[in-house]
């Protein structure tokens, strides 16, 4: 795909730019000539993503974040004032792939840690950055959603349950900016399965190996081309494109049948019939 110069001198604030997909953002940027101000809460995975960018006097700074941490935020912010003066475009990426578990084997922490980083991490988000945003000629919001924003999968109902309110929050958020401040362009980005270091844990190897095939570059670079289109729905990876459509076009009870495919994917011992129940 063509690179233009659409983003050149554009500051781009990215979280999750330690790794997978935010650090492919962050290096296709670059390349592509924008300022960065990139955040991770992993600040050595922060300097790995640093040590990739082109050295140039383009501009890049960064900082050790917690997404689910409003202080951290408002810190974040100030970088962007402190170092740019401001902030055309805004990456809501950071995320964690959550328990990993059924629904009834998961703790109350694990859900809320998932809510706090992939739900309320990017609702602080936007509401620290919108002032920002609504400044410029041009900007532009990207959360970072995903195709289990569309479906319900086993094993998945925290990481699910973030991904279907984001979805929620930014479909309302698009329509109530494109009303009072029509030049923030506001994406929903869905990825499919996307070749990232998200699946963390043994109990989600599998489905890592199976789903997670689309290089993360190529991901990212589809976004890049499709906020330049002012697209607000990118569906795009491996299953992207198929699951939205399912999801669409089927009934529940068909799309369940389907889904429960899934179940060959995780941990039969989880499923008998004399589980633990809610812990
Ligand atoms: N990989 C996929 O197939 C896929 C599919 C759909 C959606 N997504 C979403 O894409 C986004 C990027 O994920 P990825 O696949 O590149 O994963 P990744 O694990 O490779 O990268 C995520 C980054 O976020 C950082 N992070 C985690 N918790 C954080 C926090 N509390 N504060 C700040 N940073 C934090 C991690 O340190 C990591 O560097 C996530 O929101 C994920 O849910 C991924």
């Amino acid at each position: 795909m063509a690179t233009t110069d659409f983003f050149r001198n554009k500051v781009v604030a990215i979280t999750g730019a330690g790794s997978g997909m935010g650090r492919s953002y962050a290096t296709l940027l670059a390349a592509q000539g924008a300022k960065l101000l990139l955040s991770d809460i992993d600040a050595d995975a922060l300097d790995a993503t640093v040590a990739l960018l082109p050295s140039s006097e383009q501009g890049v700074a960064v900082m050790a974040m917690d997404v689910s941490n409003t202080e951290h935020w408002i810190a974040f912010k100030k970088l962007a004032m402190d170092e740019f003066a401001g902030c055309h475009m805004l990456i809501n990426n950071a995320g964690i792939e959550g328990a990993a578990q059924p629904a009834w084997a998961s703790t109350p922490e694990q859900l809320n840690r998932t809510m706090d980083v992939n739900f309320f991490g990017v609702v602080t988000g936007c509401r620290t950055f919108l002032p920002l945003l609504t400044a410029q000629k041009w900007s532009a919001l990207v959360n970072i959603s995903s195709i289990f924003g569309f479906i319900g999968t086993p094993n998945a109902s925290d990481y699910c349950a973030s991904k279907f309110a984001l979805r929620g929050y930014t479909e309302s958020l698009m329509v109530e900016l494109a009303h009072v401040h029509p030049q923030v362009q506001v994406h929903l980005v869905h990825p499919g399965g996307v070749d990232t270091d998200i699946s963390r844990s043994v109990r989600t190897a599998k489905f890592k190996r199976r789903f997670l095939t689309t290089p993360s570059d190529e991901m990212c670079q589809v976004v890049l081309v499709e906020v330049q289109r002012n697209n607000p729905r990118i569906v795009y990876g491996n299953h992207a494109k198929k699951t939205y459509w399912l999801s669409k076009l089927l009934p529940l009870m068909q799309l369940r049948k389907l889904l429960a495919k899934g179940l060959k994917l995780v941990d039969q011992e989880d499923y008998r019939q004399d589980h633990n129940g809610f812990k």
